[in-house]
């Protein structure tokens, strides 16, 4: 049973503070947590704690790791870490707020996850199987973001993330590889027209572009460059993290404002023009007829991911579902606060017919627990960034470590992930 939760202050992989949890258990058992943070987060998402005031520019989490070590640690002393539903129940209720802004999502997050650590730790298994059962074998295609726009740079790209999905590859450590590669190759094609190679929040190059097609044609180019075939060996997909330019006025886009409508032909035209399997928030996070509209438009031609729309919660989710907007959750551990309702949001979407993929934040730590969520949930996909910056590396290589422990049972997820490849 839990014996001490400590928590401290430590920073993400921006400088920013965020919440670092460990729990102790009576059999000896130590692990550690570490909370992500967005940049460009969901209004409906769940509340971080932040401070205030001057220091750390008002981001620091003082308030939210002393309500760990004085309101959640005492509360939970003698629970058993197995029962990680109670134990999520206890802090849901302990804050009493439907957003966890009382306590704050990041510490009830940092508490929640310490908490699945330990139990695995003190069962002698690793996350991925303690949480995903013994059949839990399917490695997730990397959906690696080598281009950074939107909020994630200092750029005039519109779209968040332009990320490539290395689908040919018999491994994961294939994929990783294929990936890898063209990352290097497109570095090598930027310099070479005199194009910016600096990086973005999440590793991908960052360089001002006149279009969003551009950076997919360098993409392209960068494909061919590595010796891979594009739409084979590499699909594409995007995050465009479109609530960041809309407005009552409509959307801001490449320097015209369009509408709902404008938007989803747009789309249609890169459909046709280069292999997209995926794309992450096309319309804002209020826009449900827009959602509803894109989906029956290009749905089943693309896996169309709400993030911003769903934010990880059972609730939207619920309502998407039942609208017919998405196909695909994307799930992030943080936006809803505890591993239970982040588990429960997955089986709810695979139970609809909707695919999930599980993500990093842009504001990341060492922290590998996505890593074997992805391959505990079953999911198929996982984007956690470029193949650059050691936050987002973490990941990849957790995930190379889980294939190897997983030896002849591990599956690699491949083409099969997507609707386009799928049927
Ligand atoms: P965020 O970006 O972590 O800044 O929200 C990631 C995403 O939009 O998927
Ligand atoms: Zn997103």
């Amino acid at each position: 049973s839990i014996d001490a939760v400590g928590a401290r202050e430590i920073l993400d992989s921006r400088g920013n503070p965020t919440v670092e949890v460990e729990v102790a258990l009576d059999d000896g058992t130590i692990t550690r947590a570490a909370v992500p943070s967005g940049a460009s987060t969901g209004a409906f998402e769940a509340v971080e704690l932040r401070d205030g005031g001057t220091r750390y520019g008002g981001k620091g989490v003082t308030q939210a790791v002393d309500g760990v070590l004085d309101v959640i640690g005492p509360e939970l002393v003698g629970y058993d870490a197995a029962e990680q539903r109670m134990v999520d129940q206890r802090l849901i209720d302990l804050d009493g707020t439907p957003d966890k802004s009382r306590l704050g999502a990041n510490a009830i997050l940092g508490v929640s996850l310490a908490v699945a650590k330990a139990a695995a730790e003190s069962a002698g298994l690793p996350l991925f199987r303690y949480v995903g059962g013994p059949s839990a074998h399917l490695l997730p295609v990397p959906m690696m973001n080598i281009l950074n726009g939107g909020a994630h740079a200092d750029s005039n790209v519109d779209v968040q993330e332009f990320m490539i999905a290395p689908i040919g590859a018999a491994t994961f450590a294939e994929a990783l590889q294929v990936g890898t590669e063209t990352y290097h190759a497109l570095k090598s094609v930027l310099k070479k027209r005199g194009l910016a190679t600096g990086l973005g929040d999440e590793g991908g190059f960052a360089p001002s572009l006149p279009s969003n097609r551009d950076a997919l044609d360098l993409i392209v180019e960068a494909v061919q460059a590595a010796g891979y075939t594009v739409g084979t060996d590499i699909a594409f997909a995007l995050d465009v993290a479109a609530t960041e330019f809309h407005s009552d006025a409509g959307y801001a886009f490449e320097g015209k404002t369009l509408s709902s409508d404008d938007l989803i032909e747009y789309y249609r035209g890169l459909v046709d023009a280069y292999p997209i399997v995926s794309i992450e928030d096309p319309l804002s996070e209020e826009d449900w007829d827009g959602w509803v509209s894109m989906t029956e438009a290009l749905g089943d031609r693309v896996q169309i991911v709400g993030d911003d729309l769903f934010v990880t919660n059972p609730t939207r989710l619920a309502e998407g579902i039942a609208r017919g907007a998405a196909n695909a959750l994307l799930v992030k551990v943080n936006q809803i606060g505890t591993l239970t309702e982040t588990l429960d949001a997955v089986n709810m979407a695979h139970r609809g017919g909707y695919r999930s993929m599980m993500s990093h934040r842009s504001g990341e730590t060492e922290d590998t627990t996505i890593a074997d969520l992805a391959v505990a949930t079953d999911c198929g996909q996982i984007k956690t960034g470029a193949p650059a910056r050691s936050e987002r590396v973490a990941k990849y290589n957790q995930l190379l470590r889980i294939e190897e422990e997983l030896d002849d049972a591990a599956r690699y997820a491949g083409a099969a992930a997507f609707p386009r490849l799928a049927a």
